[in-house]
């Protein structure tokens, strides 16, 4: 990639911005509301107990059924920690409460050691360092692959000051960076609308990438992927740990041979297991209930 061909894309989405209504964007990163960049200056990350995220007795109820069941887990930082569960186990429902979408009745939910999660809605929460990928690519198929890209990069502050987006040094060279993390970087002008599924999926996690997370939540990520893309998603997720922490839900248990270090079972809304894939396989617990004999 050429910085001419940054340059022109740029103008490009600068030019589309102007017409278009960011605020009502259907991305994952789309609708983030104003005034909370006040929160991510003032944020500063406590991780001086090993604990990045950090969910104690959290419960919650969808009526009177128990989704959530007095869950408990924590995640060190860089760590990449793969779920996995029956459906309806609670793995969606935990992400949900985590991001702020769903509220639960109790339990206490940490960011670092100092920032309570629950004290804050859902943009916010996004603001803060948690970006979270759902199982449908959500890009927008009009613009080109580096233009989703600046997109999801100038969305990091509020409708207002993406439109008044101007690229530094520093964020050209991250886009590069995320563009080469992705493996996108041959597909710069396509269209977002003409990848495959899995380009697509890659492309909607470097969107995620622009904004630096310092944890992220993947929801069944290769679902509906070639076998050829869940293997290069894995070496993505690989490449990911340590820089950033990853919560991974996943079905496809190759996937999770691949990159897993710890495997925690949810069943019934709380944990039923945890250790390598290797241990919980054998745990008969987790044959009973998931993994069949
Ligand atoms: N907003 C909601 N209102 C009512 N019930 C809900 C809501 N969200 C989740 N549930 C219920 O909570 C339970 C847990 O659902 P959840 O989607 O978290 O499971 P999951 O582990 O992600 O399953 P899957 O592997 O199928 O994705 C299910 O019984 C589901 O129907
Ligand atoms: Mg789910």
């Amino acid at each position: 990639m050429t910085p001419e061909l940054l340059e022109q894309g740029a103008a490009r989405m600068q030019a589309r911005l102007q017409t278009m209504d960011a605020g009502k964007a259907q991305t994952a990163s789309g609708g983030r509301s104003a005034g909370i960049g006040r929160l991510r200056a003032g944020a500063e990350l406590d991780l001086t107990h090993g604990r990045i995220l950090y969910l104690e007795d959290v419960s919650v109820s969808f009526d009177g059924f128990k989704a959530i069941n007095n869950l408990s887990l924590d995640i060190a930082p860089g760590e990449l920690r793969c779920i996995i569960g029956p459906n309806g186990a609670g793995k969606t429902t935990m992400m949900d409460i985590i991001t702020g979408k769903t509220r639960p009745d109790s339990g206490t939910v940490y960011f670092g050691s100092t920032i309570d999660l629950l004290r804050y809605n859902e943009p916010e929460i996004a603001s803060l360092g948690i970006g979270r990928k759902f199982q449908k690519p959500t890009v927008f198929e009009n613009l080109s692959v580096f233009e989703n890209l600046e997109l999801a990069m100038s969305m990091r502050k509020d409708v207002a000051s993406s439109l008044r987006f101007q690229r530094s040094a520093a964020q050209s060279e991250r886009l590069c960076e995320v563009l080469e993390t992705i493996a996108l970087q041959d597909n710069l002008t396509r269209q977002a609308g003409l990848l495959s599924h899995g380009q697509k999926q890659w492309l909607e996690i470097g969107m995620l990438l622009t904004q630096e997370p310092k944890l992220l939540l993947l929801d069944e990520p290769v679902a509906g992927m070639t076998d050829q893309e869940t293997e290069r998603t894995a070496e993505l997720f690989l490449s990911l740990k340590g820089k950033h922490s990853l919560l991974v839900v996943e079905h496809d248990m190759a996937f999770i041979k691949a990159i897993s270090d710890t495997v925690t079972v949810l069943c019934e809304g709380a944990v039923l297991a945890q250790g390598t894939l290797a241990q919980v396989q054998a745990d008969e617990r987790v044959i009973e209930v998931y993994l069949g004999r």
